[in-house]
């Protein structure tokens, strides 16, 4: 059986969190999109791992990741963050498999890629990781595989600067280079968590365009990035946080503002901590959006709802979120692709009570506070979607479940 873990707004959800948490059960973890713009952090007992190739999974002891074929891939990243997972006492070695059809980032691209995204007309404030680049080499037929190291008339026939940088990782990635189809194939009897990178707003054609990533980080990407057909994924969680947040620049209707809302955005930015892992930068924050979010069900087809940060809201009397949208005066139920109508959006809020008590400490549904529940219910019953597992707070162990999940319904 597999599960694919799935971003449902503009990534930094906790899906790393919700990965570790179930791949304590899992035997393998496949990444299957997006490259080194990602940042997943794992906190368990008291470290903290921040993951950016590297599967979830790999800090339990012996459990197998891959990287997988939808992806982009630094190879000098890649080493570096083995490097930094050894230092933290993680033991990779043997367990890390890469996708023979992974297209490979080189050092070029890196620069192209800020270079391009300081001229473009509409900047979108990438991750500078050359993954824009990368996709389009990709989409124009003229990427490199991992694959492609290993055949000499190909590899004899490129540049002597992109051989240079890619030579000593021939021979060093060799050994955990795989057929992605075949080794997932063999194993569909086994658990496999299918880890999703950014979220369903930064899809190339289901997110904001152009201010999107160039990966498909929707679920159906899951089966594109794994090699294994639609029809073999078992299950789909879509994680998403209390409220809204988004790094970069791009519409952002529920975003909060200062005129309107207070200090609302540095309240939550701190006690969220909601600083980018990859870059630093301070994440923009707004007001849970459930229109997107009912939008992000339906493009995913969740079987269920992870709900991460919710903990973030312990100390407030009231807490909002955003139910509609009204553009030009007309009140919208739905995601809009114009960038122009996103812009011009007024969210409708709704208000609930908040509970002023500490959730940190729960580890049942049943010890939630009657305001929590009432929130959750609220968002199921808009969503048609349940929420079966609700985290309250960045460790592992921080963490609710209401319904097994490796468990077929
Ligand atoms: P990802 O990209 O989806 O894996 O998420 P990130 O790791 O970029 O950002 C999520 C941040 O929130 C990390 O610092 C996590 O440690 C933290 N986090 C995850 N779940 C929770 C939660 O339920 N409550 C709080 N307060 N923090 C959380
Ligand atoms: P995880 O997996 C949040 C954003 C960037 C930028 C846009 C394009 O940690 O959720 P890119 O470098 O991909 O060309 O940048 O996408 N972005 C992310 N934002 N979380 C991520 O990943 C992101 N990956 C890319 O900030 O706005
Ligand atoms: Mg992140």
């Amino acid at each position: 059986m597999n599960i694919a873990v799935i971003g449902a707004q503009w990534g930094d959800e906790g899906k790393g969190k919700i990965v570790d948490y179930l791949a304590s059960e899992t035997d393998v973890v496949v990444r299957f999109s997006g490259g080194a713009n990602a940042g997943h952090t794992v906190v368990a007992e008291n470290v903290t791992y921040k993951l950016h190739l590297i599967p979830s999974g790999i800090i339990y002891p012996g459990k197998q990741v891959v990287l997988g074929a939808g992806m982009v891939i630094d190879l000098e990243a890649m080493f570096e963050e083995l490097s930094i997972l050894e230092q933290q006492g993680v033991d990779t070695s043997g367990n890390v498999f890469i996708s023979d059809r992974a297209h490979l980032v080189l050092p070029s691209y890196k620069e192209r890629d800020k270079e391009s995204d300081k001229t473009r007309k509409r900047p979108i404030g990438t991750t500078g990781r050359g993954i824009g680049i990368t996709y389009a080499r990709k989409a124009g037929r003229e990427g490199i595989r991992v694959a492609d190291l290993y055949d000499t008339e190909f590899y004899n026939g490129l540049p002597k600067e992109d051989k240079a940088f890619l030579d000593p990782f021939r021979e060093r990635i060799s050994p955990m280079v795989i057929d992605i189809t075949d080794f997932l194939y063999n194993r569909l009897g086994e658990r496999i968590l299918l880890e999703g990178a950014q979220g369903t707003l930064l899809d190339i054609d289901h997110g904001t365009y152009p201010y999107v990533s160039s990966g498909c980080s929707i679920a159906a990407g899951a089966s594109i990035g794994s090699g294994i057909g639609p029809k073999h994924i078992d299950r789909i969680l879509g994680v998403f946080k209390a409220y809204s947040t988004r790094v970069g620049n791009g519409p952002f209707p529920s975003e909060f503002n200062d005129a309107r809302d207070g200090s609302l955005c540095e309240t939550v930015r701190e006690l969220g901590r909601e600083y980018g892992v990859t870059t630093g930068r301070p994440r923009r924050c707004g007001y849970l959006d459930l229109v997107a979010l009912k939008y992000a069900c339906r493009v995913n087809s969740f079987d269920s709802l992870v709900l991460t940060h919710i903990d973030v809201y312990d100390e407030f009397e009231e807490i909002s979120a955003c139910v509609g949208y009204e553009i030009d005066g007309k009140r919208v139920d739905r995601f809009p692709a114009s960038i122009g109508s996103l812009n011009k959006v007024k969210p409708v809020l709704k208000s609930f009570p908040g509970w002023k008590s500490s959730l940190s400490d729960c580890r049942t549904y049943d010890e939630l506070p009657e305001n929590a529940k009432k929130y959750i219910a609220f968002i199921e019953e808009f969503t048609g979607t349940a929420m079966e597992i609700i985290s309250v707070g960045y460790e592992r162990r921080q963490t609710i479940v209401r319904k097994d999940q490796w468990t077929k319904s």
